[in-house]
């Protein structure tokens, strides 16, 4: 059976199994996440370490990323975001996770589309998550 870790405290745990406790989560964490769903995929809107003020420990965005991957396991869904400014950065944090860059856009990426200096072309290349 497949093992399940708790990204806080390292202890096996059961796995995400609704968007809520993953937002509830990122809540904990003092991660701002805006995500929605349907029945097949779940839109991340908005990731960032800060929420009312307070910043987010370093990596907790990683813990909230791992926690969201792991309930669009479970429902089997896809992840779909959109990356802002086409930072190289933030395109290659998300495919840490097992994101990758929309054919398309990638053409756009590799053409040098958003090598603006402020990355201020928007929307950025959108990255899709297969669940597993
Ligand atoms: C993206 C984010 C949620 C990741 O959170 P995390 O997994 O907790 O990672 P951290 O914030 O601890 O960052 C890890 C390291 O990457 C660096 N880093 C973060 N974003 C970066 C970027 N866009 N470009 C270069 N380096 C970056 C951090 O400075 C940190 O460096 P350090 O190890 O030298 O201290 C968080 O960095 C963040 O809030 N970024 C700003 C909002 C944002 O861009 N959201 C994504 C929208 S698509």
């Amino acid at each position: 059976m497949r093992k399940f870790i708790n990204i806080v405290e390292g202890r096996n745990v059961a796995p995400f199994r609704t968007l809520k406790s993953v937002e509830k989560f990122a809540n904990k964490l003092h991660v701002s996440l805006d995500v929605s769903e349907d029945n097949s995929s779940i839109i991340l809107s908005w990731i960032e370490g800060l929420l009312n003020r307070v910043f987010a420990e370093k990596g907790s965005g990683a813990r909230v990323m791992q926690a969201l991957c792991s309930y669009a396991d479970f429902a089997k869904k896809e992840i779909i975001l959109e990356v802002l400014g086409g930072d190289k950065w933030l395109m290659n944090y998300y495919k840490q996770f097992g994101f990758e860059i929309d054919p398309e856009d990638e053409k756009l990426v590799n053409s040098g589309y958003w090598n603006t200096p402020n990355g201020e072309k928007e929307p950025g290349p959108s990255m899709g998550r297969i669940p597993r």
